[in-house]
């Protein structure tokens, strides 16, 4: 007889004993295919709403809707079998009223399988934090550098750099973490913050270019792969540069199409090959 481990699968109450532990590994991903090839290197998959400006090439995160989450939440979902899957909730959606936030992340999870969302905010959101963790509904609350807020904040820049913007970026991450938030993502913060932060909140801290003081560290897939190019901040690191491989298996591909080399006679159906069975194309 054999005996087949499964692994177990993560979920926000595991990662959040993970607290001051083994740092937490998480990326973005927005596809089955990604969500296969990631899974079995990483605790959490964010299908974060950075996929409207890496996926469908917006300029901001603002364009993104209910649907485009839901499908790529799903479609995250479907090739996840141990990792935890977030997903994001879009501008718009859940900033209105507590119980706004609550239908939408409602229908998030339902429609995506997904076992929790995230959406940006401290203070304010704090009450919603609250109010959707007290009905069922795990948040991964963003504090520092919220992208959602980008007219508001007046650009990308790195916060918690002045007294009174660190004082802002600590009392957002307790009040969300003191409201229930299983974990927080903590996004361009000045290192001494987020390792105050880390140090005074119960749950973890998951930076993304808020120093290594956090307690795991998130990044944009397609930031670490190299297949995004309109910026690049600098806490991401370049684990590969795909975009340079990419374009050398397409042109290679152009150049025998054009040159009549591909397709093969491997590739061909010969008149008369017996018919196979169905699904054995
Ligand atoms: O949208 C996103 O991808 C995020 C990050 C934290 C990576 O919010």
């Amino acid at each position: 007889m054999s005996i087949t481990t499964v692994e177990k699968r993560h979920t926000p109450a595991s990662l959040r004993a993970r607290k001051g532990g083994t740092p937490i590994v998480s990326l973005t991903a927005y596809t089955t295919s990604q969500a296969k090839m990631l899974d079995p290197h990483t605790d959490l998959l964010l299908v974060g709403d950075s996929l409207g400006m890496v996926v469908y090439g917006f300029a901001s995160t603002l364009p993104v809707t209910m649907e485009m989450m839901i499908n790529h939440g799903a479609a995250v979902v479907r090739g996840a079998s141990r990792a935890c899957v977030i997903v994001d909730m879009p501008f718009g959606s859940y900033q209105e009223s507590p119980t706004q936030a609550f239908a939408n992340a409602a229908r998030i999870m339902s429609e995506t399988g997904c076992a929790g969302v995230k959406f940006e905010g401290g203070e304010v959101m704090a009450e919603t934090v609250q109010f959707l963790t007290q009905r069922g509904i795990p948040v991964l609350a963003h504090v520092g550098l919220q992208p959602q807020s980008m007219n508001a904040l007046g650009g990308f820049q790195a916060q918690g750099r002045t007294d009174a913007d660190a004082a802002r970026v600590i009392a957002d991450g307790k009040a969300v973490a003191d409201a229930g938030a299983f974990a927080i993502v903590v996004e361009g913060t000045a290192e001494p913050v987020a390792r105050r932060l880390t140090e005074l909140v119960a749950v973890p801290t998951i930076g993304i270019g808020a120093s290594p003081a956090c307690d795991g560290q998130v990044l944009v897939i397609d930031d670490i792969l190299g297949t995004f190019d309109a910026f690049k901040p600098r806490f991401v690191k370049r684990y590969a540069e795909l975009s340079g491989a990419i374009s050398a298996a397409v042109s290679a591909y152009a150049d025998e199409v054009r040159t009549r080399r591909f397709p093969g006679p491997e590739h061909t159906y010969g008149a008369g090959t017996p018919e196979k069975k169905k699904n054995q194309a």
